[in-house]
């Protein structure tokens, strides 16, 4: 990939400010968006292959199609800025740095889908993301970007920041909706989705900030030209290509994250599909990790996803092949660990976290979270039997699938991952009677 695209703010004095994006092309899509037939910018978003960067990688194009057509009631997109998945810290960054970014692909993308207003979901916790992005809403109603008659279309739109109160859950995009409303942040059972029954039982559109930071460059580039920024189609991937086409999913390029054990820790733009190794270990990114240290594990995208070993990780960072490895891209920020670090006490720390931010709607996410946390602290502290092991995994089957939202899936998936990749930690600790790993 030439030139960065996502962060091409980096560097630049007052990026965030409306004059200078102006200076990098900004609210020039804009301008051709406005020129197009809706319709067009809805298809070029499809031929892009945008898929949803909040973790699950939903096709955008795909959700946008399954909105009602009829105009009888008001549409709206939501923006999740919630980022409350650990480890992951991408979202902000965009909206610190490049706020305009997403403000122009909210109204490129509220234009091509017909809404009346954008709802910008930010998490409590991150007020100057909040200061940013409202200050730039309100330089582009000055500038006539929003408000009524936007440019001389006829078209209204509005905006607004919303800040959530810091709940974990208020990232799911059902329990968002209820905590916009004003109500207990807790999920939504589906169907009905939102894109028919969403905010003030309205068709509503939920994407993720990088998301929609991706369309102007897109409708500004073109559909094929942004699918084709993919490591995987700069690889050669073709129709002849079974192999390579697979990994079809995954254009243009994508916001990664790298935090924990790492030299170079923080985030990177990358074509979507490089491996997770060169993501550690090169020179462009990460750099390794500290000196005199190996690497143990990884989680590739935030707590949700299951754990990678360190001989795991020639994997593409993108969404298909790291279904293939048996975890998930999700928000593509990793956490390496390197071998200084206790499983068992990663595990524990994970169920803690999914035991203080489960809504406590639904029993087994309310009950398994907790408990499973309980007898993961047990093991880490060496009092426990050696049967609890099978306990815990008996725990993780009975939350997986059976809660409203996948947060219970997640804690499942997650901890389960740490007991099979490392089930010779689980019994040494309960043979030695303490954690052989120095405490922090
Ligand atoms: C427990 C939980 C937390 C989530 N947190 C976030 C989040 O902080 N940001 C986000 O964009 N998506 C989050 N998601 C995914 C959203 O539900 C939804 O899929 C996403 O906002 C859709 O946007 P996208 O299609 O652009 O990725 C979360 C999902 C779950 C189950």
């Amino acid at each position: 990939m030439a030139e960065p695209l996502l962060t091409n703010m980096v560097g630049v004095p007052d990026s965030w400010t409306l004059e200078s994006y102006r200076q990098r092309g900004g609210y020039e899509p804009l301008k051709k968006a406005l020129g197009m037939e809706r319709e067009a910018i809805i298809e070029e978003v499809k031929k892009a292959n945008l898929r949803g960067r909040g973790g699950a990688g939903f096709p955008c194009g795909v959700k946008w199609g399954f909105l009602p057509k009829a105009a009888d009631v008001p549409k709206y997109l939501v923006i999740n800025a919630d980022e409350g998945e650990p480890g992951t810290f991408k979202d902000r960054l965009l909206m610190d740095f490049d706020p305009h970014r997403l403000v122009e692909g909210c109204i490129i993308s509220s234009f091509a889908l017909g809404m009346r207003a954008t709802y910008i979901y930010i998490r409590g916790e991150l007020f100057h993301s909040i200061r940013r992005v409202e200050e730039a809403i309100a330089e582009a109603y000055k500038a006539g970007l929003l408000g009524k008659n936007i440019q001389g279309t006829g078209w209204d739109h509005d905006m607004y920041v919303h800040p959530g109160a810091g709940a974990y859950i208020c990232g799911e995009e059902t329990a968002l909706i209820e905590s916009l409303e004003g109500k207990a942040g807790q999920p939504r059972l589906k169907p009905p989705f939102p894109a028919v029954v969403g905010l003030f039982s309205c068709p509503t559109i939920v994407n993720n900030v990088e998301t929609i930071a991706c369309v102007p460059a897109i409708v500004e580039k073109g559909g094929d030209w942004w699918f084709q920024q993919s490591f995987w189609y700069q690889k050669g991937l073709s129709e002849e290509n079974e192999e390579l086409m697979a990994h079809k999913g995954g254009g243009g390029p994508k916001l990664m994250g790298l935090s924990g054990h790492v030299k170079r820790p923080g985030i990177y733009e990358a074509p979507h599909g490089i491996s997770l190794h060169e993501l550690i270990f090169s020179d462009k990114y990460g750099q390794g990790l500290r000196p005199g240290a190996t690497l143990k594990a990884v989680i590739p995208g935030g707590a949700s996803c299951p754990v990678l070993k360190a001989d795991e990780i020639d994997v593409g960072m993108d969404f298909d092949s790291m279904v293939k490895a048996g975890t998930m891209l999700g928000t593509a920020c990793a956490t390496v660990m390197d071998d200084t670090t206790c499983m068992v006490r990663v595990a524990a720390n994970l169920a803690h976290f999914f035991h203080h931010e489960s809504c406590g709607q639904c029993t087994p996410c309310r009950e398994g979270t907790g408990w499973s946390a309980r007898v993961l602290d047990d093991i880490e502290a060496g009092v426990a039997d050696p049967r609890d092991v099978d306990l815990l995994l008996d725990i993780c089957d009975n939350v997986e699938g059976n809660t409203i939202c996948p947060f219970g899936d997640a804690l499942a998936m997650s901890v389960r991952s740490y007991l099979q990749k490392f089930p010779e930690e689980f019994h040494k600790h309960i043979e030695l009677g303490h954690c052989p790993y120095p405490k922090w």
